[in-house]
């Protein structure tokens, strides 16, 4: 059994009883959703979507603490690097395994944050569980062939509008990607992306084959 816990607005970590832990898109000081303080977290892994505040965030702090590995697109591993931290580079389309599985960087609509550098998404397979986390993206056709490739247990949705799919965008992504289940992230943590979770939910168990689960900030779901 995977536990993946969600700490706020587009934060996640993901463990289980034996292997390694992973954190998603650490964002945690000065989030107004923050389930976690930075210092209290243990990880191995910090993936990184993409270079804007409300995803980079604490990673360097966290990476450094725990000496974790930050997987991220080559020029956001290069930027920590140059903080002292220990990266590894992918690019979009790219494959590598780590002790715990595998990490995909996929697509991700969105800008870098960082000069030159790429947004993506990851697929994650975490002891044989597959995982989608979008990042931070729009609505795309190729989510379609990440669902052809990959048999998803999980797909991490944002759906709060302005910055990224809102939620009808965030329900045909669900039909696309044909996870077991979908979780929607980046949405009520400032009033800009205010969504209704359980609007979302109700349109994609309606619309698609998924369950949705919706993850209060603090609390964790095990599949
Ligand atoms: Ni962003
Ligand atoms: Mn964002």
């Amino acid at each position: 059994m995977a536990k993946l816990t969600f700490l706020g607005h587009a934060c996640f970590l993901l463990e289980d009883s034996v292997g390694e832990t992973l954190l998603f898109d650490p964002f945690l000081s000065g989030n107004p959703v923050a389930a976690a303080e930075p210092g209290d977290i243990k990880t191995g892994y910090i993936l990184v979507s993409h270079g804007h505040g409300d995803h980079l965030g604490n990673a360097y702090d966290i990476a450094a603490q725990n000496d974790a590995l930050i997987i991220s697109t080559a020029e956001i591993a290069e930027a920590a690097r140059q903080k002292g931290c220990r990266a590894h580079a992918l690019h979009v389309g790219g494959s590598h395994r780590f002790p715990f599985g595998s990490v995909k960087a996929v697509l991700a609509l969105h800008g870098s944050g960082i000069p030159g550098g790429h947004a993506c998404g990851f697929v994650v397979d975490y002891g044989g569980k597959k995982i989608y986390f979008a990042g931070d993206t729009g609505l795309f056709g190729d989510m379609k062939l990440i669902g052809e490739l990959h048999a998803l247990d999980l797909a991490l949705l944002p759906i709060g509008d302005n910055f990224t799919m809102g939620i009808d965008d965030a329900v045909v992504a669900a039909s696309f990607l044909k996870a077991r289940q979908v979780i929607p992230y980046h949405y009520n943590t400032w009033p800009l992306i205010e969504a209704d979770p359980q609007l979302f939910k109700e349109k994609v168990e309606r619309q698609t084959e998924s369950k949705c689960i919706i993850l209060p900030p603090g609390e964790s779901h095990t599949f």
